[in-house]
């Protein structure tokens, strides 16, 4: 049982923090809408805060009448047992974003060694540095590969170099919506988007289960499947690329009409709690990562709070789970969402 007290956990995380991030009861993208570099949404903030929005107008039918008391909360991803359906999401940028509250490896290893803890896995990311590729490579070494490694979509060759640096992650990946970053597009071999080709290319030549994270799109999403991708992340990055986006939850049941079955489906997007988890699974989506709730976790108390942080939203989805008569994670569909 941990010992974790997560509200100690905010406090210092907000200490720790300053103006970088204001740590709210709800964290919902108004404080620090347009704070970028920091946790905001880009411009008005409108795309971080429709995440948010999207989910909390989501309402549960609350059953009782059936014989759901255990619900299973766990699932397989990439061949993965999973005690939950939640995964941290790939975070880089400790300085540029965060004021440096810890390094790159602190906040990598914290969240691989914390999710692996908790039963489930975290991401990896990668950024304008090549240092923080290379902090969570370490941190995957740390947990003997188990983690997803999301690359930035670097062209040519330096793709394939930065993929070599995570030979043991479970599944790698690129942000392609990482193209909304004018730090990128302003370097010397700038970022660009891949036309359905490249990704074709690239998925062949990576010779590994292969996610595009950033689609928002069901003709995207069939895009990816086409292009032989083992996954998507239905995500706007948090909102952080592109200002007045819908919510992910609003794009992802036709998404998961148009791929369901074809490949794996991740979500992200203002998920908070674990009634949130259960609402994302509800349409659609067969695992969701979570991006600045586990920051908050991460910076406040490390590997132990970011485990702390995944029981809690395993209990909180166990309880919406029988309230909703819910018996596993995986069986969660849209019948369980009031419909008015
Ligand atoms: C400070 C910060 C840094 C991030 N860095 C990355 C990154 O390096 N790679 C990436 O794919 N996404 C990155 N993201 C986006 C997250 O992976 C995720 O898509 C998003 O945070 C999910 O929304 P949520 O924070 O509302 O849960 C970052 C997000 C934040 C807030």
């Amino acid at each position: 049982m941990s010992q974790v007290d997560l509200k100690q956990v905010r406090a210092r995380a907000k200490e720790l923090l300053g103006s970088y991030c204001r740590v709210c009861p709800v964290c919902d993208g108004r404080a620090c809408a347009g704070q970028l570099p920091g946790m905001g949404g880009a411009g008005s903030g409108s795309s971080f805060m429709n995440n948010v929005r999207a989910l909390s107008e989501l309402k549960f039918n609350l059953r009782v009448l059936h014989g759901v008391s255990e619900p299973d909360t766990s699932t397989e991803i990439f061949g993965q047992k999973l005690s939950l359906p939640v995964l941290a999401a790939p975070v880089t940028g400790m300085k540029h974003h965060l004021g440096e509250p810890v390094s790159e490896d602190e906040y990598a290893q914290a969240v691989l060694l914390g999710c692996r803890d908790a039963g489930s896995m975290g991401c990896v990311g990668d950024g304008t540095q090549p240092e923080f590729l290379e902090a969570g490579a370490r941190a995957l070494g740390a947990v003997e590969g188990r983690g997803l490694a999301f690359i930035k979509p670097w062209p040519g060759q330096e793709f394939f170099d930065a993929l070599d640096k995570v030979p043991n992650a479970v599944a790698v990946g690129s942000d392609l919506d990482g193209v909304g970053f004018a730090l990128l597009r302003a370097r010397e071999n700038p970022v660009k988007p891949w036309p359905p080709s490249k990704l074709k290319e690239v998925i062949a030549r990576a010779g590994r289960p292969f996610i595009v994270k950033g689609v928002m799109t069901p003709d995207e999403a069939e895009l990816c499947a086409q292009a032989g991708a083992a996954g998507i992340v239905v995500s706007n990055h948090g909102g952080r690329v592109l200002d007045m986006t819908p919510g992910s939850a609003q794009v992802l049941p036709a998404i998961a009409r148009a791929v369901k079955g074809s490949l794996t489906i991740l979500a992200d997007g203002g998920v908070r709690s674990g009634g949130d988890v259960l609402k994302m699974l509800a349409l659609g989506a067969e695992a969701v990562l979570i991006g600045r709730p586990v920051i908050v976790a991460a910076v406040g108390g490390g590997s132990e709070s970011v485990a702390a942080y995944l029981d809690t939203l395993q209990k909180e989805l166990a309880t919406a789970m029988i309230l909703t008569g819910v018996a596993r994670a995986d069986e969660a569909g849209p019948e369980i969402l009031w419909r008015g």
